[in-house]
């Protein structure tokens, strides 16, 4: 039941590091210490997404269908994140408002918007106790669980090969230290509500990273977060399909980060499931709440498989806890020092300090090297990880600088017969079958020597087989 896409992003991100090999002696040092210096300078991302998708990551928001016309909010949205979540766009009251009668109007207004520009998308949420329409909330038993497992089938297949990740079940443990699901209608139709769910919404988008979701289960020592675990551990016992479980970490005085947050973490990560930061907020102002986010963002960063942060919220007065001014953005859309903060923390994760000893000079070789292979176009290579099934792929292309800095690189590959791109996300393409060449989008064109990023598209008929071909510039 393992995803092989999901294992693909779990990779740890590829740090920058100088390619010494081949080059002569003195020439191959002045060459090392230029392009270190360049890549640690001149190229520092100046944007969340773009600072994010240098080390293999996504850094998202929440965003509302309602303010996609506030140009100060949208202007925010398009320049600094390279994921969103529909605030509640997405929900089960938003998606069946009478049972078996679905609307997805308002959600695919923010997921048209986000794969036009090339965003990836979470899914928030197919099953959860709250939000729930009326209809639900008056059900249970057989009645209950069917339309439960409906809903999961009929929105996850709408969205199918749209979403990165589903938050497929939302907030099931009780909290306090009793360690118990919490009580709710859908769990009194039986404990094993959550992996039905999971099980119909991997048959339903075998593409998509399957989430669990939860509050307070960001301090390893509090028994909420050691029951998720246990639950989890279980789960890839037996084969339960899940992928990543999701903190949503609200912080604030009374559920305030903990220190062993990357533990926690680290820990799940453990599991062989990614690890996503899921609705980010953090209430305080200044630098304490500025250095909170450091904080996050650096043991995200940490952690190979944390691959996404994702922030409930674009400026304090769009936030659910207004009050606590949580975010990185003032109303006004100016940044906070939160948001200086979190960006110097995703920015310094990826760089590399130059050397502080000269690496060892290599002596000419006294056999001739090996013939290079061919290039595969200049200064990068791209390598492919399918997700596959019957009728349909998902190919995750991680594109590799080679010793110089790229400011833009694309893909060639070409598919088999009968095959199609159905969607594209962090690169364009151009054409939908034989030879498709993907570019790079604004935000993740450069890429450090060295370093990576990474793309993906969904296809109907069968994945590419061959090597693709990257050329940079
Ligand atoms: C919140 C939204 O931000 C609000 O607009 C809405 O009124 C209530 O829900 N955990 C979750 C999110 O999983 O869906 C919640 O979002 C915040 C807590």
């Amino acid at each position: 039941m393992n995803n092989p896409f999901a294992r693909a992003s779990g990779r740890p991100p590829t740090r920058l590091r100088p390619r010494t090999a081949l080059v002569s002696a003195v020439a191959g040092l002045a060459l090392v210490a230029t392009s270190v210096v360049v890549a640690s300078s001149a190229s520092a991302a100046t944007t969340l997404g773009a600072s994010a998708a240098e080390k293999g990551r996504y850094f998202g928001a929440a965003i509302a269908a309602n303010k996609l016309s506030d140009s100060t909010y949208i202007g925010i949205v398009n320049r600094e994140f390279n994921s969103v979540t529909a605030e509640n766009e997405m929900k089960i009251d938003a998606t069946e408002p009478q049972q078996n009668n679905f609307t997805f109007a308002n959600a695919d207004r923010i997921v048209n918007h986000a794969i036009s520009r090339g965003m990836s998308v979470r899914g928030h949420t197919l099953a959860w106790h709250s939000q729930q329409p009326g209809w639900m909330r008056s059900m249970s038993g057989t009645a209950l669980r069917n339309a439960m497992l409906n809903h999961v089938t009929r929105v996850a297949t709408y969205y199918r090969g749209k979403i990165h990740s589903w938050d497929v079940v939302n907030e099931a443990f009780a909290d306090g230290s009793s360690g118990a699901r919490r009580d709710s209608n859908l769990q009194r139709t039986g404990n094993d509500w959550i992996e039905a769910a999971f099980r119909a919404a991997r048959a339903a988008d075998p593409g998509a990273k399957l989430c669990y979701n939860d509050y307070n289960t960001d301090n390893w020592t509090h028994a909420k977060t050691q029951a998720v675990y246990r639950m989890v551990q279980d789960f890839k016992q037996r084969g339960v399909p899940i992928d990543c479980v999701g903190l949503q970490s609200h912080f604030n005085s009374g559920s305030p980060y903990p220190s062993n947050y990357r533990t926690t973490l680290s820990s799940f990560a453990a599991l062989g499931v990614d690890v996503q930061i899921t609705e980010l907020d953090i209430e305080g102002s200044g630098s304490t709440q500025a250095n909170t986010y450091r904080n996050v963002v650096n043991d995200c960063l940490a952690v190979a498989r944390c691959n996404g942060i994702t922030v409930w919220g674009v400026r304090d007065c769009d936030s659910w806890r207004s009050g606590g001014t949580p975010l990185l953005f003032e109303c006004n859309g100016n940044k906070k020092a939160a948001y200086n903060a979190t960006l110097e923390a995703l920015n310094a994760g990826g760089t590399t300090p130059p050397p502080t000893t000269l690496p060892p000079t290599t002596p000419p070789p006294t056999t001739p090297p090996p013939p290079t292979p061919p290039p595969s176009g200049a200064g990068c290579t791209a390598s492919v990880s399918l997700n596959q099934w019957n009728g349909g792929f998902v190919a995750t292309i991680r594109v590799t600088a080679g010793s110089a800095r790229l400011s833009g690189w694309s893909v060639n590959l070409s598919l088999p017969g009968g095959a199609t791109v159905t969607n594209t996300w962090n690169a364009q393409a151009s054409g939908s079958s034989g030879n498709v060449t993907f570019r790079n989008v604004s935000y993740n064109g450069t890429v450090n020597a060295g370093s990576s990023t990474e793309f993906g598209f969904q296809g109907t008929g069968t994945g590419p087989s061959g090597t693709p071909t990257c050329t940079g510039s």
